[in-house]
């Protein structure tokens, strides 16, 4: 399992690790209809609750806390006011995630979460992002969220059903879920305008490539990522999306980028590479024709 791969270094082991933790992200994909008939048990339920710490620090230093909502012990009203508005069908189980509103809050929240969602799918569980198609306040209710936090998103749990919706075929659609942008669009060599090839990123390679196939909120794929010439790598936001979102104060773009760089650390843990992600005092955003980017973090090698 992956989250137990930390220190080891013998090569081939590795590489088995690596190979499982691309795996897991390749596997993982939106699931919005699951199987009623299979509730999660035994020793598959008592991993994802170990996976689902109480509360977790992100690189950003804000604690996250998570509850996982189990419905079948939900009663009555309550439990009909849960809704996903129809986007949802036959989870039993919903992660919900908390934080305070506070600087980088977003990203840690998109990044610990993820964190969570690839263990679950690493045992064969089913998951979904949502951070506009539910409730709100029947969910934050369930964590009992208090005046200074925000709910960014949650996430349903469970097998995937054989079978999938209309809806969930035509979120698909929509989305056009099945496709990423190549990677000449979102990775950027040392003078910001020329692509980075893959060749060229060495060991980076693999890690740049599971930021890629990272989930984004409509598919939007707003992660750049520019390598400079002393090899660090700094995170941009593009294309922010003006005005209010139905998501109301969630910046989920924030949470994209978390997400983003949840992909690159694990990745880059397990290929052991050591390093951090922080953000640089003075680093700015930048103008066209670099192409208005919004600066996020930087993530620099470091040797402990
Ligand atoms: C931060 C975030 C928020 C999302 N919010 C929603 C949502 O509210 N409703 C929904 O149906 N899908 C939502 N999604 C799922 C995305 O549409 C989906 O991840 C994307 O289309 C890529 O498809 P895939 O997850 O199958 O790879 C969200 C994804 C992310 C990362």
């Amino acid at each position: 399992m992956f989250f137990d791969y930390r220190g080891i270094s013998r090569e081939g082991k590795e590489q088995n690790a690596m190979q499982n933790l691309m795996e897991i992200i390749k596997k993982r994909k939106s699931v919005r209809t699951f199987d009623e008939n299979r509730p999660i048990e035994g020793e598959v339920l008592s991993q994802l609750e170990e996976a689902v710490p109480e509360k977790k620090e992100g690189p950003m230093n804000n604690p996250v806390r998570f509850h996982l909502l189990d419905m079948g012990k939900v009663s009555g009203e309550e439990l009909r006011k849960l809704g996903t508005y129809g986007v949802i069908k036959g989870a039993r189980f919903f992660l919900i995630g908390a934080v305070e509103d506070n600087e980088g809050a977003l990203e840690d929240a998109g990044y610990c979460m993820e964190e969570i969602i690839l263990k679950a799918t690493e045992l064969g569980l089913g998951t979904c992002w949502l951070s506009g198609t539910f409730r709100r306040s029947s969910f934050a209710r369930q964590i009992e969220l208090t005046s200074g936090e925000i709910l960014p998103a949650i996430s349903p749990v469970g097998y995937p059903a054989a079978k999938k919706r209309v809806v969930e075929k035509l979120f698909k659609i929509g989305n056009r879920s099945d496709k990423r942008k190549p990677w000449d669009k979102l990775f950027i060599g040392p003078d910001g305008l020329s692509p980075l090839p893959p060749e060229e990123a060495g060991v980076y390679k693999d890690i740049l490539e599971a930021v890629r196939l990272a989930p984004s909120n409509r598919n939007l794929q707003p992660w750049r990522i520019i390598r400079d010439e002393d090899g660090d790598f700094h995170l941009y936001l593009k294309g922010r999306r003006e005005g209010r979102s139905p998501e109301g104060r969630i910046d989920t773009q924030r949470l994209d980028m978390g997400i983003a760089m949840c992909h690159f650390s694990l990745v880059a843990r397990e290929k052991g590479v050591k390093g951090q992600w922080d953000r640089i005092e003075g680093l700015r955003d930048t103008d066209p024709p670099l192409g208005d980017l919004e600066y996020v973090s930087t993530w620099k090698e470091n040797s402990s």
